[in-house]
């Protein structure tokens, strides 16, 4: 699996740019599908059918990455830049962006050795090796994503990207490994999360869904002086009770949890003070859908270098393939 997540997090996508990951997806996972379409905003759902007497169920990964925009160039041919999603500012001097044309760019700071604080948004510029704006590779609105390879600790796995390619991972080997389930599976890899959910809005409406989760990473309380949070890398994926964007359906929680005991799935459970996922965006959709969230811990959320655990990953697998192939009894 880690092959496909190499793949994944390797592969520029950042919120509005996802035409290469969604084709990438859309290649590994036509074997194992019945139907598959593209909507207007560029999400992919997938359908699987179910034997019969189950639910139609939506799960969501988000496909694209944060990632800047180029907003204009300068007389020395210095690109300055805005944010796509929710970049983080003390992560970007010294790092260097791909955008979609090839391009590279070294992210330079205005005040490199003469300040010791933190940089304002409009004292970054990115240095494309242009010498003026005839001769750069570059033009207003050109999106760039970090670039950092994916490195492989063997038991953790360190990328730009892992928000959410790595859930888009876990849906993807889930799908690759289900046996026969009940229900009818939307397979939705969504597309501008990192913009507000806004891929998961349109596509819940497409769908109609009975159960909605998303598959989503979350933060973690276990680096030196982190804010307190009771999730951990390492002590398996984390089903979501609450965040800043919903309160979990009960009945949605009490059945990923069953399921996890039953299978003897190790599992944390979360409660994010902060954020939000495509979950929300289901959830609110049409009259409401009960919705769900199973999150993969990550350690540097929204930094170019974001850790997940490689047995939380495969445990997160195995319980949403779980889910998949049994009956959720509730009623919507
Ligand atoms: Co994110
Ligand atoms: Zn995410």
């Amino acid at each position: 699996m880690k092959e496909l997540v190499k793949q994944l997090v390797e592969t520029y996508g950042p919120a509005g740019q996802e035409g290469r990951v969604r084709a990438l997806i859309e290649g590994i996972i036509r074997p194992y599908v019945d139907a598959s379409r593209v909507d207007a905003l560029g999400n992919l759902i997938a359908l699987k059918r179910g034997s019969g007497g189950g639910k139609r169920l939506m799960i969501a990964a988000h496909m694209d990455e944060i990632g800047v925009v180029v907003t204009h160039i300068d007389k020395k041919g210095f690109a300055r830049f805005g944010r796509v999603g929710g970049v983080q500012v003390q992560t970007m001097v010294g790092g260097r962006v791909l955008f979609g044309n090839g391009a590279v760019g070294v992210i330079g700071w205005e005040k490199w050795l003469q300040s010791r604080g933190v940089p304002a948004w409009e004292e970054l510029f990115i240095d494309v090796g242009a010498t003026s704006p005839d001769d750069s590779p570059v033009r207003v609105g050109d999106v760039g994503a970090f670039l950092r390879p994916f490195v492989d600790l063997g038991k953790r796995l360190v990328s730009k990207a892992m928000d959410d390619r790595i859930g888009c991972a876990v849906v993807i080997q889930a799908l690759m490994e289900m046996k026969e389930s009940p229900n009818d599976v939307y397979f939705v890899f969504t597309a501008q999360e990192e913009l507000g959910t806004r891929g998961a809005v349109v596509s819940a409406f497409g769908v109609e869904p009975e159960v909605g989760i998303a598959v989503d990473v979350t933060h973690i309380g276990d680096t030196p002086e982190a804010r307190p949070m009771a999730v951990s890398l390492g002590k398996g994926p984390a089903i979501k009770v609450m965040d800043a964007g919903m309160v979990v359906n009960p009945a949605v929680k009490q059945w990923m949890i069953d399921v996890a005991e039953k299978e003897g799935i190790p599992y944390q459970l979360e409660v994010l003070e902060f954020g939000g996922t495509d979950a929300r965006s289901i959830q609110l959709s049409k009259a409401g859908v009960p919705a769900g969230c199973l999150s993969i811990p990550c350690r540097y959320v929204h930094s170019p270098s974001e850790m997940v655990d490689y047995e939380d990953v495969q445990g997160a697998v195995k319980l949403l393939r779980k889910l998949l192939e049994s009956s959720p009894s509730f009623s919507s």
